[in-house]
């Protein structure tokens, strides 16, 4: 026995090292973390178990048949966080630059099946030069299954991305088909690099600029979460998943709280002016809210009009979606729409109830925002609510106009409970744009149009500025006091999360086509 263990000692300790202590060390130079040590910080101490460690590709062109390694660059297994199963796999640069060969992408796509197959999160992490070049369509066939596991498993088990070094070419479809990414200010993620944009373009470009972490939060919205350095990165997804079921069949967490859920929001008096146009953070609004302050927010930096992300109200894990008055009025633009949409159909897919706070004078004007499609984009808000079953509870806390009304979880939409406050103003549009429309020939008549508008304009504010009508009519099912804002979401949710209802429409189909 001893031989045979002595053996397989040897081979287990050449498969640790993937690339060689040369290529670690470098890696380490350039301030990235070895591969194994980056799997102890993500995952619960012990435990992980590495499956399919002893695999080498097949390849034999461009001297390939002499440099083997286990793994093929990837690690994949298995393991806990916070004591919950995770399924894991982790690109190793020190092996042909953690490229996609035929067996590496067999090995991701495989262990991506494993996660469905067991019901439980998939966690990459991504540092590759993408497609194995020497090993041309083969890495492309690999690559594609890959892509069509994490389309599989889309909806059944949340996928993170943690984004820890290069991403190149078609390979950063992966993460973009995953429910997060998470970068680290080392990464970067492009389609094509610099060099080819400067031979098809004419530009110059770093790789910071063309695809780095910032560029990725603010401009492209590729990245829902940014970290200074790796051990942040792995935290904040250890964090993330804590807000979530492990599978779409589960219930999401529920942590019991001392945080009494009658504690009173009376701070939101002097937060939240009554004058419609004034701004304010609602971000606020949210944190006193949430079970101790606590709100993880989902692309902080990417479409600010919109706020989204998670938190727990009396324990239940949730999902926030708010309008931002403090970013232009909180306008609803085409990022803005793109944002509010697919983070309303991943909670839709993991059963998080979603809470919605709404203050928007509308969708943007402008011909930009025309011409860029704001009609498609925006309907995706509009099929995203309509089409979500979880429970879903809207408070209406001032502007409420027009299609932004119907888009922000309406009644009509499907709203389980809508609340208003007293400051809400519900109506087609403002005030002062409505009554030019209704008015313009009489004014025009008069001999002091601007005090006949003013006049109109009162006369409509005392009508719709105010949340009454939409009550009367059963739009909104209370108006309540803000302070109360708290209580009457922690209760409504112990009776909502009742809700059993699958979407099945007038007719069975397929699936809906969210116009994307
Ligand atoms: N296929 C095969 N090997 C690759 C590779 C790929 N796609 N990308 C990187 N490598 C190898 C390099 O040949 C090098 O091997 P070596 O250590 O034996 O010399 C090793 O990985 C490290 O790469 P290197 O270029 O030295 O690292 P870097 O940090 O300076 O640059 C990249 C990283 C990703 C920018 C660069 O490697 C690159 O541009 N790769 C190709 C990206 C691409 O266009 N891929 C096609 C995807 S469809």
């Amino acid at each position: 026995h001893e031989d045979l263990l002595s053996e397989l000692r040897g081979i287990r300790e050449k498969g640790i090292i993937g690339g060689g202590l040369d290529k670690i060390e470098a890696q380490r130079k350039k301030g990235k973390l070895w591969v194994r040590d980056r799997l102890s910080l993500l995952l619960d101490k012990d435990g992980f178990q590495e499956i399919q460690w002893l695999r080498t590709h097949r390849s034999t062109f461009f001297g390939m048949d002499k440099v083997k390694v286990y793994g093929d660059g990837v690690i994949i297994g298995y393991g806990r966080i916070d004591g919950r199963p995770v399924f894991v796999y982790a690109q190793d640069f020190t092996v042909f630059g953690g490229s996609i060969g035929e067996v590496h992408g067999e090995k991701i796509a495989h262990l991506i099946e494993m996660a469905v197959r067991y019901g439980a999160p998939v966690i990459g992490l991504y540092d590759s030069g993408g497609a194995r070049i020497q090993e041309g369509v083969a890495s492309l066939h690999s690559s594609g299954l890959l892509f069509a596991a994490n389309v599989k498993a889309s909806g059944v088990v949340p996928q993170i991305a943690v984004m820890l070094g290069p991403c190149a070419g078609a390979a950063s479809y992966s993460p973009a088909l995953m429910d997060f990414v998470i970068m680290v200010k080392q990464a970067y993620m492009f389609i094509t690099g610099p060099e080819v944009v400067k031979a098809a373009t004419g530009v110059e470009v770093t790789f910071e600029e063309l695809g780095g972490a910032h560029v990725h939060a603010t401009k492209s919205g590729v990245a829902h979460l940014v970290a200074d350095d790796e051990q942040t990165a792995f935290a904040l997804t250890r964090k993330l998943l804590s807000y979530l079921p492990s599978n779409s069949n589960e219930e999401p967490p529920y942590i019991p709280t001392e945080d009494p859920i009658e504690r009173r929001l009376d701070n939101l008096y002097s937060v939240v002016p009554t004058d419609p146009v004034k701004p304010f953070d609602v971000k606020e609004v949210v944190v006193s809210v949430a079970d101790n302050g606590e709100f993880l927010e989902i692309q902080p930096d990417f479409a600010k009009s919109a706020v989204v992300g998670f938190a727990r109200v009396g324990g239940h894990s949730v999902c926030v979606v708010a309008n931002q008055p403090a970013e232009k009025g909180g306008v609803i633009d085409i990022d803005a729409s793109n944002k509010i949409a697919r983070f309303v159909r991943f909670c839709d897919a993991f059963n998080l109830p979603i809470i919605t706070f709404v203050d928007t004078p509308g969708f943007m004007p402008g011909v930009d925002q025309e011409h860029g499609g704001i009609i498609r984009h925006g309907a995706k808000i509009l099929h995203a609510y309509a089409d979500a079953t979880v429970p879903k509870i809207t408070v209406i806390m001032r502007k409420a106009y027009g299609g932004a009304y119907i888009a922000m979880g309406s009644k009509s939409l499907g709203a389980d409970i809508t609340y208003a406050w007293p400051t809400a103003e519900i109506a087609v549009m403002g005030p002062e744009s409505a009554v030019r429309i209704l008015y313009r020939k009489e004014a025009e008549t008069r001999p002091d149009p601007a005090k006949f508008y003013e006049e109109k304009t009162q006369e409509y504010r005392k009508i719709f500025a105010n949340p009454y009508l939409s009550a009367e009519l059963g739009y909104v099912d209370d108006v309540i006091d803000p302070a109360e804002t708290r209580l009457k979401i922690a209760t409504a949710l112990d009776f909502v999360k009742r809700k059993r209802e699958e979407y099945v429409g007038i007719v069975p189909k397929k699936h809906s086509n969210i116009p994307l």
